[in-house]
Parts: C-alpha cells; structure tokens; sequence
C-alpha cells in the first residue's frame, strides 16, 4: 500500500503508541532470538515514522538503516529520531539500496502485507545479510485474531486478501535460503482499556480501516464506542501478532 496516498502519517504515532512496556517486550524478543551484537548493522525494513528505529539503536548499541518508500512517513521519523547511530533512506524492500552481506538484522514490523513482491524481498534479505545474521518479522496474518474485526466487519475482504496465511511466510524465507528459527504467536496489550482503544481506532490509521468506507468506518465506531462505555474499567484491549526468526 502506497501510504504517501492516505492520511496515515502525521496521526501514526499517536494511533499506534507502543506502551514501554510492550516495546521493551519486543527488543527483549529480538535480544532472546535474534541479538546483534555491538556495532552491528540492523535494517528496520518499512521503518515508517521509525518507532522500532531509535529504540533497536539504542538498545542494542546498532547502527540502523531504516528504509521505507514513503516521504510522509520518513519525514515523520526524521523529526522524531535524535539519535546519530539511525538514518534513513527512502527505497522499496524490493531493491534495497544496501551492499551483499553487510547487515546483521533485518527487522520488519507491520509491513509483509504490503509487499508487492515478498518472494523477491526475502532473496533481498538473504542478499544483504551476512551468513549467520537474522530476520526478525513481526506481522499480523490472516490466522490472527484481533478485535477491529467485530466491529468492522468491512475489513475481512480486504483482510483475506491481502494478509499472509502464517505458512506463506515461512515458505517464502526458506525458499530464499534462510532456516526458520522461532515462530510463535504473541498476545500484545494495544490499549489500557477499550475508551482508550476506541480513542485509537478513531485516528483511522490502519491500512485496512483506511479504505472501507466513511459510511461503515462510522457504523463501526459506533459500535465500539457502545461496547466501550460498558466494558469493565481498565480491562486492557489484546491483539495477536505472530513472531518469526529466520537465519542466514
Ligand atoms: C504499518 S506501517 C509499519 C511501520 C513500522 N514498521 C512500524 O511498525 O511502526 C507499514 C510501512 O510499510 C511501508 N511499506 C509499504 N510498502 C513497502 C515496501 N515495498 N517496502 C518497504 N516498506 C514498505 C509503508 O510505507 C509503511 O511505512
């Protein structure tokens, strides 16, 4: 999905905050499955507004090369990061302006579905990944169960169309050359509680929920904003994100 075409970037970060907790959950995933070591060399594949860029730099003393097709996105990062280890370039995941066998980590967050060639990006992978280093995926797939679904049934077309099944993923990285290492399907908390994930998903800023129509985007508002005004307060909103390591 082209984002430069939706009015997704300038509310990203407000509409997908990742609590501290969470974010430090994910890089403890990547040190437990996937750990570069100091100095190492980490591509954040499709970085977006960079919330993994700055935080995997930091955290693993990297230097990282975030990578993302759209300018409405980076310019969003490029406000926010500070940190001299992170820079970013604007290029596709299907031709990446990276030399053979000069990176670490390639991480990838949210961004499978919208290749429009994964075959091809997972040979750029191995391309640009030294023997031994690491992809580190984290999407949802078409198997994932997560709540937008009941009160906006218009995505499910599009979800089926465009999110991987979980086999997809694994075949299209071992036919590239890389071996699976871990796959495991994780539950993630996306709001304290449902006023704060109805307040999220009022941002709009989801590929899916950006193109059903405004009609059913308010239908299914409604609906949530119903069911949050009666759940129990401070019952924390979940989602399912699978986890996927593979080895060069
Ligand atoms: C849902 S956002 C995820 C951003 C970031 N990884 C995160 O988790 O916050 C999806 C990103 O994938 C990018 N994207 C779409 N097609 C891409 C491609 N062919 N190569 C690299 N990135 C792509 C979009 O521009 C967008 O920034």
């Amino acid at each position: 999905m082209d984002y430069d075409g939706a009015d997704i970037a300038h509310v990203y970060d407000k509409a997908r905050t990742l609590a501290p907790e969470a974010l430090r959950f994910w890089l403890s995933l990547v040190a437990r499955d996937a750990a570069p070591a100091p100095g190492s060399t980490i591509i954040d594949l499709g970085c977006g507004t960079g919330r993994f860029s700055e935080p995997l730099a930091e955290h693993f003393s990297a230097r990282v090369i975030g990578i993302d097709p759209s300018s409405k996105m980076l310019e969003q990062a490029r406000q926010k990061v500070q940190s001299d280890r992170v820079v970013f370039e604007r290029a596709s995941a299907e031709a990446l302006p990276v030399a053979d066998a000069s990176v670490d980590l390639v991480f990838m967050s949210m961004i499978f579905h919208h290749l429009d060639d994964a075959a091809g990006v997972a040979r750029e992978c191995r391309r640009v990944l030294r023997d031994g280093g690491h992809v580190a995926l984290r999407n949802t797939t078409r198997e994932t169960d997560f709540p937008k679904y009941q009160f906006f049934p218009a995505i499910e077309p599009i979800v089926a169309r465009e999110l991987p099944p979980r086999g997809r993923i694994a075949e299209l990285f071992e036919n590239a050359g890389l071996r699976p290492s871990v796959h495991e399907i994780v539950r993630q908390a996306v709001a304290e509680d449902w006023q704060g994930y109805a307040h999220k998903t009022s941002l709009r800023a989801d590929s899916f929920l950006s193109r059903i129509s405004d009609e059913d985007f308010a239908a299914g508002m409604a609906a949530l904003r119903a069911h949050a005004a009666q759940a129990p307060a401070g019952e924390a909103v979940t989602e399912e994100v699978d986890w996927f390591v593979f080895v060069a």
